[in-house]
Formats: C-alpha cells, sequence, structure tokens
C-alpha cells in the first residue's frame, strides 16, 4: 500500500460533490500516482459516495467534531473541524491535504518531500497560513492535542485553520521548508486577475500550481472575478455530458465583464 495519499474533504452533505469531482480530475490530469482518499461524513449521500469511488477516489468515513463557541466568519466554517480528522489516517505516513474547493493545475507530488509540518501562506493574512493546502504526517498525539485545544485555544476565523494556526503559531518564521511558496495555494481572485493582466500573466503565471476557490465557488454562483475556466474545464473532464452552449455563453459574459474591468488598469 502506498504511504502516500492525497486527502480531500467532503461534508455537510453533496454540495461539494463538484468540488471533489473536479479536484480529482485535475490530480489526474498531472499524471500522478498516488491514491486520492476523500474524507465523508454520514450526512455524504450514498450516491455521492458511489459516483467518487467510480472516478478512483477511496471513501474514507469520518465522524464529524462539532465546532466551540467561536465567532464564525463564514457561517459553513462551522462545518470545517472535521477536517482534523486528517491526523487520524494512520495508515499513511505523508499526506498532501487539498481543500475539496482547488485545483492542481500541475504536478505537485514533489509536495510529499516537505517535512511534517508545511503550509503555503493565507491569502487575508499571509503572516498565517492557509489550511487548503497541507503537507503533514499523520500522528493521533497532534489529533489529540488539536482536539484538546478547541474550546480552549482560540480560532481567529471560528474554523480549522484558526485552530491550526493556534497551534503552529510560529508557522512563518519556521525553516523555509516548512513555508510553501504562495503558488501551492493561490487565490482564485488573484488567479483570474493574473490571466488577464498580460505583464503579471507574463511574470507568474507558469508558477502557479493550486487554485484555491476560497469565498466563492464557481459551482454554487457567479464568481466576481471571470468565468472560473481552470474550474470549469476540470470539472467537464468528469461531466462532459454537462457542458452547454448555454453555459459556456454565460462564462464568456462572465470573463468579458472581468476583462474589461482589468483593462482599466494601467
Ligand atoms: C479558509 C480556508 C479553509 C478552511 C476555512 C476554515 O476558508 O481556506 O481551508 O477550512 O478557512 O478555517
Ligand atoms: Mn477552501
Amino acid at each position: 500500500m502506498s504511504k502516500h495519499a492525497y486527502v480531500t474533504l467532503m461534508t455537510g452533505g453533496d454540495a461539494y460533490l463538484p468540488g471533489v469531482e473536479a479536484l480529482g480530475q485535475s490530480l489526474v490530469a498531472t499524471g500522478t500516482k498516488i491514491p486520492r482518499v476523500v474524507m465523508v461524513t454520514p450526512d455524504v449521500s450514498a450516491v455521492a459516495r458511489a459516483v467518487l469511488k467510480g472516478q478512483g477516489w477511496i471513501i474514507r468515513s469520518v465522524e464529524p467534531i462539532p465546532a466551540p463557541a467561536d465567532e464564525l466568519l463564514f457561517k459553513r466554517f462551522a462545518l470545517s473541524y472535521v477536517k482534523l480528522r486528517v491526523f487520524q489516517l494512520l495508515e499513511y505516513e505523508k499526506v498532501v491535504f487539498l481543500d475539496a474547493d482547488a485545483i492542481v493545475i500541475q504536478n505537485v507530488d514533489e509536495l510529499f518531500e516537505r517535512p511534517f509540518f508545511a503550509a503555503a501562506p493565507d491569502f487575508f493574512m499571509p503572516d498565517r497560513f492557509n489550511s487548503g493546502v497541507m503537507v503533514l504526517d499523520p500522528d493521533e498525539a497532534v489529533f489529540g492535542a488539536l482536539l484538546a485545544s478547541l474550546g480552549t485555544l482560540p480560532s481567529y476565523d471560528g474554523g480549522d485553520q484558526g485552530v491550526l494556526n493556534a497551534h503552529w503559531p510560529g508557522w512563518w518564521t519556521m525553516p523555509p521548508e516548512h513555508r510553501l511558496p504562495a503558488a501551492y495555494n493561490f487565490h482564485h481572485f488573484i488567479y483570474e486577475f493574473m490571466q488577464v493582466h498580460e505583464g503579471l500573466k507574463r511574470a507568474f503565471l507558469h508558477e502557479i500550481k493550486v487554485v484555491h476557490f476560497t469565498v466563492q465557488k464557481p459551482w454554487q454562483s457567479f464568481t466576481l472575478t471571470g468565468g472560473s475556466k481552470v474550474w470549469w474545464e476540470n470539472f467537464y473532464l468528469a461531466h462532459p455530458d454537462k457542458k452547454s452552449k448555454f453555459r459556456e455563453e454565460l462564462h464568456r459574459m462572465q470573463d468579458g465583464l472581468f476583462d474589461r474591468f482589468v483593462g482599466l488598469i494601467e
């Protein structure tokens, strides 16, 4: 059995199914041979589990972790504590955790050479790490410590990310191998901006490895920053049947609006 795994999480019903499907296809497209595990809570339907299994995901059932009474940045963060269960996947020596709203656009297998613990900066507060992409070694003692800290250590965002940053408060002063380049967890707002702006595109676009759709989910709503083409391309790999002229036209209009806005910037 492989000692390595890519892991994601699906919780809160089936709302993130398109996300996991697109993430899975994006990993397959990079040619990786490393297994993909999706942690699912009891509220994820049997149909969704079967769909993901059919797409090569290993299904791992996990029990939810109730949210402590911290103030939430976004309501949905209350569900995110179960992500901490990734530290309990003891059958793997090293895990690369990827949020279900992320897309891999280049092979990232080299992440498995990183030491425990490694993560990339958060976009809003770059001196803290974003918990959407993490390299970690599952460890029951670390899980126990994280669980014990819930309710005592504050979570600044009311989610798993706040708890994890409280556990590794000095992350941004750790040696460089623990600090992943921002290209491994790149905010889609900035990614879309780079696609359109010629100078930024030339300078940086080739570096980007993981695009993270935090805040706005392309499959749930209109995105302010263009049509999220890279996400839809990967989703259509899983669902060519859902590709329609109507959607293409909608995305073209979204892109057009955003392009015009960026075009105003000298
Ligand atoms: C942010 C992170 C996400 C995390 C959530 C809750 O949205 O991107 O990975 O689960 O905060 O802490
Ligand atoms: Mn996310």
